[in-house]
């Protein structure tokens, strides 16, 4: 990392920015107050008004060792095996660098955290510092690739009028204003972006911007725009090229061929960067809305929220496995003419949305994500769109998980178990955690709290012994840990346990399958993270799914899912777990964060149901079927199905 120690001097001489911001007239936060739409260079400038601060830096990277010592795949990263290589990172010696490092701004020292995170392409485990992903950078060219009579070539997305309008006319205008057609690009052939070979260009972003999936093709799906589910509604992803989190470009240049035209042209596209923070006025309460630690920041003892009570559990804490992605709070529609023709049947009004194709036999539950408005509805949506199914003669099932983020743990297991039936007995995976020296401690003094013990995480009987039977609180299985290496790394786990997820389901779950689960198939564009790729290992591994991946980049490989983790922790949660018993003191415990950050992390391994030595993350498993997409399926699901159904059900 370059600077300039002159500017270090500078800045650091200044008083601290709260007590004396720089004047209204040249303080770059002042100048971009009230907009929802800014050039990113000055949002750039506001979010390089904070000095560098030393207490801040030594933090979080003290925050951040410290919750490293839970992170399950530590120990995977220093050698990653094949075909995962591209995340191989020593993670001590990277932090070991970052503190040797000087930098200029607070923004720089937390860009080079959020990158170095991002590049391990773990989505469970990323440094997320909300003072500085604030702004999303939109390009009004998101794009594609494309196969159109054999030829493969990305595309600007030929949808993109229809799509980009959405943003809004705060958006449009400023294109309008400066005179740039953009919606002319619509379909262009790209050449080149950035001076590179447009696929190497889009290879390069997977690399350095997508993260959160450990194979690099699924990434590269995630630089495209795609469709899927956000909130409970059909949408549009920009895509990483189009609608990264940062700042640091203001355009990009195309070397592109227009629709109806021949002439190769360069073009310069703006970027133009979408703030959505806490409203602000100046720098100083942009740091106070944005950056500076909140409540919500660090995590509680839970013995003093309701005080400790014997037997009484906090409200239901369920585990999740999902990632964060971008854009969901602002989430463009699919456009109208692409969302599905036939009629939505039962059970599709929350995440799940079922359709039965125009062949009248086949059924569709696209699964846009296992994080539901309502944990019992996504059961009771399951129940009532199979019985649709079978009441309509349907005798085939297609599932698509295309940009399934992930969610509850026990969701994913609840439709693994609902397809396949009670007989097949416990439906989740072997989970353990690290057995490092805290942990230890932790798991020792829930066993001592006994019956009054606080029912966290940690706690023994939310786990079940490996004959499904839950463990008594006063299990402790973390004695012994149990050896194990990796890499040349002794680096022991918890004793093996299963979820316990049978408990939360709230249907009954049918003996037998409901659908011939060989007429059963998963389709997907491989962006399949954390439950979404528990819960279609599960079908694969047990049951032989067959299952097809859209998309990627021709002649590369790609996994049919994203990011394995079993479960995540955010920051507050791990933090909560430390201070629930009492071991917030401990010199092992990382401290509380003093800025608004989360720095969450994979706290659970998944192992392999056929090889019980390896993480599900590091198992690779690709897709029965690869199909490129046309312009006929990239953003239009129906055709999508019906093209896959075509192929799957043979
Ligand atoms: C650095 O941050 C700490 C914690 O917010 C604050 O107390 C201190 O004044 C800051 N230091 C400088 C030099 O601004
Ligand atoms: C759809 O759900 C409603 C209410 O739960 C039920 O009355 C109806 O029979 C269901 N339709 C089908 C086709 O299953
Ligand atoms: C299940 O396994 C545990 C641990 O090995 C054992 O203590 C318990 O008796 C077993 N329960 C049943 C019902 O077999
Ligand atoms: C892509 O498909 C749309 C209809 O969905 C059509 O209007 C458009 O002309 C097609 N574009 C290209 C480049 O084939």
């Amino acid at each position: 990392m370059r600077f300039l120690r002159k500017n270090v001097w500078l800045f650091t001489a200044y008083p601290w920015f709260a007590a004396a911001a720089p004047a209204a007239s040249t303080d770059p936060c002042a100048k971009i107050a009230g907009l929802t739409f800014v050039p990113p260079a000055e949002a750039l400038a506001c979010y390089k008004a904070f000095p560098f601060n030393q207490t801040l830096f030594e933090n979080v990277l003290d925050n951040m060792d410290r919750v490293f010592d839970f992170y399950t795949f530590e120990d995977y990263y220093l050698n990653s095996p094949p075909p995962f290589q591209e995340s191989t990172n020593n993670i001590r010696a990277t932090l070991a660098t970052i503190r040797n490092t000087k930098f200029a701004t607070d923004y720089d020292f937390n860009k080079a955290l959020y990158d170095f995170t991002t590049q391990l392409n773990d989505g469970h485990t990323r440094y997320f510092p909300t003072c500085y992903n604030v702004f999303q950078n939109l390009l009004p060219a998101p794009v594609i690739s494309l196969e159109v009579n054999g030829v493969f070539n990305v595309h600007i997305a030929p949808d993109s009028v229809a799509f980009i309008n959405q943003l809004g006319t705060g958006y449009t205008s400023f294109f309008t204003s400066i005179g740039f057609n953009w919606q002319r690009l619509a379909g262009a052939k790209v050449l080149e972006i950035e001076g590179m070979d447009a696929y190497d260009y889009v290879d390069l972003i997977a690399r350095t911007v997508s993260g959160n999936y450990l194979d690099h093709g699924v990434r590269v799906n995630s630089v495209f725009t795609s469709y899927r589910i956000s909130g409970t509604a059909f949408s549009q992803r920009l895509g990483d090229l189009a609608g990264p989190e940062d700042v640091t470009h203001t355009s990009l240049t195309f070397k592109l061929v227009a629709v109806g035209s021949n002439t190769v042209e360069t073009v310069e596209i703006p970027y133009l960067a979408m703030y959505s923070g806490s409203p602000f006025t100046d720098s100083a309460s942009f740091w106070a809305g944005n950056c500076a630690a909140n409540s919500a920041t660090n995590g509680v003892d839970v013995r003093q929220q309701g005080g400790l009570q014997k037997n009484a559990r906090i409200a239901p804490r369920r585990a999740k496995a999902s990632i964060i992605d971008g854009l969901t709070s602002q989430a463009i529609g699919l456009p109208g003419p692409f969302l599905p023709t036939a009629p939505p049947v039962n059970g599709s009004e929350d995440v799940i949305k079922s359709f039965i194709l125009p062949d009248k036999k086949t059924g569709v539950m696209f699964v846009g994500s296992f994080e539901p408005d309502d944990f019992d509805q996504f059961q009771s949506d399951v129940v009532s769109t199979t019985a649709a199914f079978k009441a309509a003669g349907v005798t085939q099932l297609l599932i698509d998980l295309t940009n399934n983020g992930g969610g509850f743990v026990c969701l994913g297991q609840f439709l693994h178990q609902f397809l396949a039936g009670s007989q097949i007995g416990y439906p989740g995976f072997q989970s353990t955690q690290r057995g490092n020296a805290l942990a230890q401690k932790i798991v020792a003094a829930h066993v001592a709290m006994g019956a009054n013990d606080v029912g966290t995480f940690y706690s023994p009987d939310n786990w079940a012994f490996l004959n499904d039977t839950v463990m008594p609180v006063t299990n402790n299985y973390d004695k012994p840990t149990v050896p194990f290496f990796v890499n040349g790394k002794f680096d022991p786990t918890s004793q093996r346990f299963h979820d316990t997820c049978t408990e939360e389901f709230s249907q009954p779950i049918p003996v037998t399958p409901p659908f011939d689960l060989k007429k059963v198939a998963i389709v997907s564009n491989g962006d399949c993270a954390s439950t979404c790729a528990m819960f279609s290992t599960l079908m694969f591994e047990r049951h032989q799914t067959k299952i097809a991946v859209f998309g990627g980049k021709p002649g590369e490989v790609m996994e049919y899912k994203g990011m394995a983790g079993n479960q995540v922790l955010e920051w507050s949660d791990l933090d909560t777990e430390i201070k629930s018993v009492g071991l917030d003191n401990d010199p092992l415990a990382p401290p509380d964060l003093l800025v608004n950050s989360n720095f969450r992390h994979n706290w659970r391994t998944a192992w392999s149901f056929l090889d019980e030595t390896r993480p599900i993350a590091y198992v690779s498993e690709l897709p029965l079927l690869r199909f490129p997409y046309t312009n006929d399926t990239y953003n239009n699901p129906q055709n999508l199905w019906t093209s896959a159904a075509a192929k799957l059900f043979v």
